[in-house]
């Protein structure tokens, strides 16, 4: 059958959690975002909760292997037989590596590109429902009832890791670890067509980048 496996990359608070939400509603594919799977796992007080609490809260980079050995874990299961969305995971270039080493082969690569400025002002008026993902900002995507998640009516918190100094922390990592990951897949893509390779100006309108990205995905028509 058809399948979609698709990745989103971008530096902190790009949107990709905002995109991929769209994106795998659109094609019925789960979205898998090491972020949230974390920050659910720092809830539930488990072992890999209690061990990246203090790395992600300094905006510093969980280890590889355990981000590789819960990637492999999450796309064995079921619901990814159709494809899946990444968000957040590859971060590194070993864990981009692990995705080829075990045949992961993605279809699609997108890249957010969005200045700095704009991410430090997207994220510190962020608001996120913790038990569900979704993301919510004061100004640009309010909630229709402040501080309550719309389908539920739960209280929104602010991340942790969202506090200023914290952000700038994360852009750093992004700028030596995550950012050379947009020239791997280019290489990938002029070398032999696969995954096919897209950057879209993240700093426009959230529903304006949903409809190029679906756009573009269409236009290559592995969907009708
Ligand atoms: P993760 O949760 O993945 O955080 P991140 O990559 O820093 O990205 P964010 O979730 O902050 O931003 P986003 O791009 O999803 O933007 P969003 O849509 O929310 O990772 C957190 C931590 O976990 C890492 O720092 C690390 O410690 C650890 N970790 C995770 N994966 C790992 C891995 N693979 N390896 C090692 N460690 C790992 O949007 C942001 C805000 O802007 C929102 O308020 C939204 O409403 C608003 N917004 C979105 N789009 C627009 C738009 N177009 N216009 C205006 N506002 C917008
Ligand atoms: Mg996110």
């Amino acid at each position: 059958g058809i399948s979609m496996k698709l990745l989103l990359l971008g530096p902190p608070g790009a949107g990709k959690g905002t995109q991929a939400q769209a994106i795998s509603a659109h094609f019925s594919i789960p979205h898998i975002s090491t972020g949230d799977m974390l920050r659910a796992a720092i809830k539930a007080d488990t072992p890999l909760g209690r061990e990246s609490k203090k790395i992600i809260a300094a905006g510093e980079l969980v280890s590889d292997n355990i981000m590789i050995a819960l990637i492999k874990e999450r796309i064995a299961q079921g619901d990814c037989k159709q494809g899946f969305l990444l968000d957040g995971f590859p971060r590194t270039l070993p864990q981009a590596e692990a995705l080829v080493a075990n045949q992961v082969n993605l279809d699609f690569v997108i890249e957010l590109k969005v200045p700095d400025e704009v991410i430090v002002e997207r994220i510190s008026g962020r608001r996120i429902h913790l038990a569900s993902g979704r993301t919510y900002h004061i100004r640009f995507h309010p909630p229709k009832i402040p501080g309550k998640d719309d389908v539920t009516g739960g209280s929104l918190v602010q991340r942790e890791d969202d506090k200023e100094a914290t952000v700038r922390q994360r852009l750093a990592v992004y700028h030596q670890q995550s950012e050379l990951l947009g020239n791997f897949y280019q290489k990938c893509y002029q070398a032999d067509g696969q995954p096919i390779y897209i950057k879209i100006d993240g700093a426009q309108a959230a529903n304006k980048i949903t409809d190029k990205i679906l756009q573009y995905l269409t236009h290559h028509r592995l969907f009708t």
